[in-house]
């Protein structure tokens, strides 16, 4: 039986019915025709589906949707806009960290999670921080790269911010 809800999205509201059960993914892919939070493995595990609530990262796949009425969540779809890119989108661009690209989204978000919380990740925070994002395409390198180069882009010019080498490889 679908229940009414009233959800934040992007700075928006969104009243949806929804059974009990009906997850966040669900509801932002279905009902509200947000893409970028992917569908990989549905049960928390593989971090594509990762959107922010109340500025924490959280798996989409698992939250029920009557479960985060009210508060505020954010999609790659809210970081920024074609014309103006959130700087760690403009960050992973520029290290072309992404192959396909099906876990780009999840790890952006978890990216910008971890540099509101570390504005200046080392190495080994930021592969501890996204271990539990899986790129089966192996783009973990320019992954490292991307996130010290929005770490940068947050506080300076982009003309300031020169690539830095990871310190070692490993997966993220
Ligand atoms: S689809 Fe949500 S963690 Fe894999
Ligand atoms: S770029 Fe393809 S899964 Fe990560």
């Amino acid at each position: 039986m679908s229940t009414p809800i009233t959800l934040q999205v992007n700075r928006m509201r969104q009243d949806v019915s929804v059974p009990k059960e009906t997850t966040l993914l669900h509801v932002l892919r279905n009902d509200l025709a947000l893409n970028s939070p992917k569908y990989g493995c549905g049960l928390g595990e593989c971090g594509a589906c990762t959107v922010l609530v109340d500025g924490i990262a959280a798996r989409a796949c698992v939250i029920p949707a009557h479960g985060v009425a009210g508060r505020s969540v954010t999609t790659l779809e809210g970081l920024g806009t074609l014309a103006a890119l959130h700087p760690v989108q403009q960050a992973f661009i520029d290290e072309q960290a992404a192959q396909c690209g099906y876990c780009l989204s999840g790890v952006v978000m978890m990216t910008v999670a971890l540099l509101s919380r570390v504005p200046h990740p080392t190495d080994a925070q930021i592969r501890s921080e996204l271990s539990g994002n899986l790129c089966r395409c192996g783009a973990h390198l320019e992954i490292i790269k991307a996130v010290h180069r929005a770490a940068c882009y947050l506080e300076h010019p982009a003309a300031q911010c020169a690539a830095q080498p990871p310190q070692a490889v490993s997966a993220a």
